[in-house]
């Protein structure tokens, strides 16, 4: 397994890493498989989470390109929009954060912690979420005649740069894997925007893991395979490592329930599961529906050997079951 050498690109340091693998030998032994955890809730921003990693490249080509606001944008209760402004806060940044629809009455889960980052907050009256893709462009344009340099990142933070940071959890995972004696792992995840996928696609080009199988929560399987490998694909660009293959993309479907950021019933099930036989919480519209999929995999033999699950956060939804993501 070669070395991944990311220090030529702009970083920073944002996430308490490496983030922990262990058993979970309770739900592993319900299941018939080896399960292990990999907690990346525990990145250690705010209640933590995946979008820390892509957030330590972004926020890095800020700082190499001299930009003093951050817009993004997302659905109300969006854990990437909360981060994102939470990590600009972090690094010095402004932000402007563009969400769909209108405020809400009832402020709870995510926008209740984007109050604390101070950010500006827009809502584009529209219910559609293609109208934040529009208003972000709106807002960086009125940004940049006022001279200023904004740093513009899209929905989920789903862009080459920032799927380095899963190149790099991949590389990270790889190191753990071989201390801990796991040997050909499937690493399983919750897929929403793509870019977590992509990152460790990637890995997965570059020889630092055997298999990614990502479960998608809000977009058809088509779609997802389609930016997971361009994703991927740009991210190994950036990095100079190898090129990776459609045969390296796998994706579940069949799991988003009643929609993107709405609880399942099969994912309050999966949830409910991992909480008695292992203590952890899994957040409704990423890693439950995740697990509801592992679940159903392994009780219908379907897979048999070690899988390792990435704890991918969302803490603040876990009080949030109807969310807007
Ligand atoms: C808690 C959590 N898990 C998983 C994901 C999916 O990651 P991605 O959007 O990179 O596919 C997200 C995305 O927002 C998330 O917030």
């Amino acid at each position: 397994m070669a070395d991944l050498d990311l220090s030529r690109i702009a970083r920073e340091s944002l996430a308490l890493l490496p983030t922990p693998i262990h058993e979970a030998p309770r739900l592993s032994a319900e299941l018939g498989i080896p399960v292990w955890f990999k907690r990346d809730d525990l990145t250690g921003l705010g209640l933590g989470g995946n979008k820390i990693r892509p957030l330590e490249f972004l926020l890095g080509d800020a700082r190499a390109r001299g930009c003093h606001v951050l817009v993004t944008g997302s659905g109300a209760q969006s854990n990437w929009s909360m981060l994102a402004a939470l990590a600009a806060r972090r690094c010095g940044l402004d932000s402007i954060v563009c969400f769909y629809g209108d405020a809400p009455d009832e402020i709870r889960g995510n926008l209740l912690l984007q109050g604390l980052t101070g950010s500006d907050l827009r809502w584009t009256g529209d219910a559609s979420r293609a109208s934040v893709d529009v208003m972000i462009e709106q807002v960086a344009d009125d940004l940049r005649a006022q001279g200023r340099n904004p740093l513009v990142v899209p929905r989920g933070g789903a862009t080459a740069r920032g799927s380095l940071g899963y190149l790099n959890a991949a590389a990270e995972i790889a190191q753990q894997a071989a201390m801990l004696g796991i040997s050909d792992a499937n690493l399983w995840l919750a897929t929403g925007s793509c870019g977590t996928q992509g990152g460790l696609v990637a890995g997965v080009a570059a020889g630092f893991l055997p298999q990614v199988t990502g479960v998608t929560v809000s977009r058809p399987a088509e779609e997802c395979n389609r930016r997971v490998l361009e994703l991927a694909t740009g991210a190994a660009d950036l990095a100079a490592t190898s090129a990776p293959t459609p045969a390296m993309v796998n994706i579940i479907d069949g799991y988003i329930g009643p929609g993107y950021g709405y609880a399942s019933e099969e994912g309050n099930q999966a949830a409910a599961l991992v909480a008695r036989t292992e203590g952890l919480f899994l957040d409704p519209p990423f890693c439950a529906k995740g697990m509801a999929a592992l679940i159903a995999a392994a009780r219908a033999g379907q897979i048999d050997g070690p899988v390792i699950f990435l704890v991918s956060g969302g803490a603040p939804t876990l009080f949030v079951q109807d969310g807007a993501l």
